[in-house]
């Protein structure tokens, strides 16, 4: 297939560019952009035929409900029944940003693009190329991460166009994702506002404007996660082709295990690579793949430090862990569906 590139400078926005663009998700077709998140893989949302291409793109038949990518708060009056008093002070206070809403659906979203549910996920992000695209297409967007099936999501231009070009009608190569996570989704169908996918936006952020806030009971049950597991099964979801596993403990426990099972693997000839603060690697002795130095650097670069492990041709990947406070918890929360939830205990 042949896809328009577009590169395009968040702070310079070549308004031409953002129109051929737009022409192309009005005709029904598949357009990739960046987000404050990570990068997406839209289509109309309206259409059902439009949105089917989206699976195709990523090379997976899929019934996962996507997300309603809007431009202007007003839209969502379109898209859904009902907004509750809780959703107009999230709009007032995140939108644009990084969080997604879910409500009641009206019949205009398709169930193909609900995933057959009577709820919708709608989100206006707040990157200035997707505002403008989705502006210019004058519809709503649906738009999962931009990457194959079970890999990590995009958040840098090269991810995207080593991945998806020639499987996309468009692509718009932008700066790197601000926030490096995807979107928190809080569902406020029910009566106690619950967080569905953890992510930049946090529960305590939430609490501090809504009350109480719930996060949902698959999210907490990580042990009885990791126990029902088969031994040997792997979730795959945001999985490089290494393995994976996170290291917990006191900080010099961690890397002292690191760098045994370092050395146990080059006897073995197996490549290690290790995902580590930048203030730790100075003490390993293998390949390390820096985060950054604070939570906020490690969100921004977690997806990317797995891509860049797999180009390594890394066999087995270390990372340390992270607390599960505040967006630590978005964090872990993709680690540990990237390790398939395997832990060592340093
Ligand atoms: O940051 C983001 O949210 C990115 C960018 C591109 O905006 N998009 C994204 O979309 O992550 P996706 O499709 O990869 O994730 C959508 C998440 C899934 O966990 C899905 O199950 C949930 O939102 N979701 C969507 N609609 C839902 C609904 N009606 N009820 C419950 N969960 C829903
Ligand atoms: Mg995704």
């Amino acid at each position: 297939m042949d896809t328009l590139i577009s590169k395009i400078d968040v702070d310079n926005i070549d308004m031409e560019e953002i129109k051929k663009q737009a022409e192309i998700l009005r005709s029904g077709e598949t357009v990739i952009f960046p987000t404050e998140t990570v990068y997406g893989l839209g289509a109309n949302a309206l259409d059902e035929n439009a949105v089917s291409k989206i699976y195709e793109a990523k090379g997976r038949p899929s019934d996962n409900p996507l997300i309603v990518h809007i431009s202007d708060k007003k839209q969502i009056y379109n898209l859904v029944t009902n907004v509750p008093e809780k959703a107009e002070i999230v709009m007032d206070k995140f939108w644009p940003g990084p969080i997604t809403i879910i409500l009641n659906k009206k019949d205009i979203i398709p169930k193909r693009t609900s995933g057959g549910l009577d709820t919708v996920a709608i989100r206006m992000p707040s990157n200035k190329i997707a505002n403008a695209l989705i502006r210019e297409a004058d519809i709503p967007i649906a738009a999962p991460s931009a990457n194959i099936s079970g890999r990590p999501s995009p958040t840098r231009a090269s991810h995207v166009y080593e991945q998806m070009n020639h499987r996309v009608s468009g692509i718009i190569l932008g700066n790197d994702c601000v926030y490096g996570l995807e979107s928190t989704v809080l569902d406020l169908t029910g009566d106690i506002p619950t967080i569905l996918r953890p992510g930049s936006i946090t529960k305590e952020q939430l609490e501090k404007e809504l009350g109480t806030v719930k996060l949902d009971s698959a999210l907490e049950k990580k042990e009885d996660n990791i126990k029902a597991k088969a031994p040997g099964m792997k979730y795959t979801h945001y999985s490089p082709n290494a393995d994976v596993y996170i290291v917990l403990g006191e900080r010099f426990e961690v890397i002292d295990k690191i760098n045994k099972l370092t050395e146990e693997n080059d006897r073995k000839n197996l490549k290690t690579g290790i995902v580590c603060l930048e203030n730790n690697k100075k003490f390993y002795i293998g390949k390390t793949i820096c985060l950054g130095e604070t939570l906020e650097d490690v969100a921004s670069n977690l997806f990317d430090a797995l891509i860049q492990a797999d180009k390594e041709k890394c066999d087995i990947i270390y990372s340390e862990g992270f607390t599960n406070e505040g967006i630590g918890c978005a964090i872990m929360n993709r680690l540990l569906k990237s390790a398939g939830y395997k832990i060592i205990n340093a």
